[in-house]
């Protein structure tokens, strides 16, 4: 990798889950800089359990102790966040063969916008695989135990909303 390399890893971490934190992790250990992008309201979903302000403490505090990560919200295209932040690449988990569709879309439309940003994809933790936001609020929804999956903070805060 070059010097100076910028990367974005982008989501609506609507919760982060430990899937995503491993991500980040392994992403932090290619580029010399890692911006999480915390988008405030993801266009093609329904409005998210935490604000973006909130999805992105969770964030910055699970990722303490990394030290060329930071969290940032963005508003705007993705591809112009990037730039804005002077990043090379944007840097996507793929955890199936189902989410390839959705990614390979998105990759089309940023490349289009934006020929100089690449794209890539690390694949999910074999322990991972599974795992999705939208799991993690159903699951939790339910009843069911969702401390092994996300961050000790992420599982209080979200028995705290769904028993509101
Ligand atoms: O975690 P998600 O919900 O899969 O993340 C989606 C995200 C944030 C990557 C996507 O919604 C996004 O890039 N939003 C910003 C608007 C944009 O640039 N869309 C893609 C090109 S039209």
């Amino acid at each position: 990798m070059s010097e100076g390399s910028t990367a974005i890893c982008p989501g609506s971490y609507d919760p982060v889950t430990n899937g995503h934190l491993d991500i980040i992790g392994r992403t932090a250990r290619i580029f010399d800089r890692v911006i999480v992008g915390v988008v405030n309201q993801p266009v093609r979903k329904k409005k998210t359990l935490f604000t973006a302000e909130e999805r992105a403490g969770f964030i910055e505090r699970a990722l303490r102790g990394i030290d060329n990560v930071e969290v940032l919200t963005f508003s705007t295209l993705l591809v112009d966040f990037a730039r804005e932040n002077g990043a090379t690449t944007i840097v996507k988990g793929l955890r199936a063969i189902s989410d390839f569709e959705y990614e390979f879309e998105m990759n089309q439309l940023n490349r289009k916008l934006a020929p100089e940003i690449e794209s890539a994809y690390v694949m999910a933790s074999s322990e991972y695989s599974f795992l999705s936001s939208t799991g993690v609020k159903e699951l939790a929804t339910f009843g069911g135990d969702v401390t092994d999956l996300v961050p000790d903070e992420v599982a209080a805060a979200l028995r705290e909303r769904i028993e509101r």
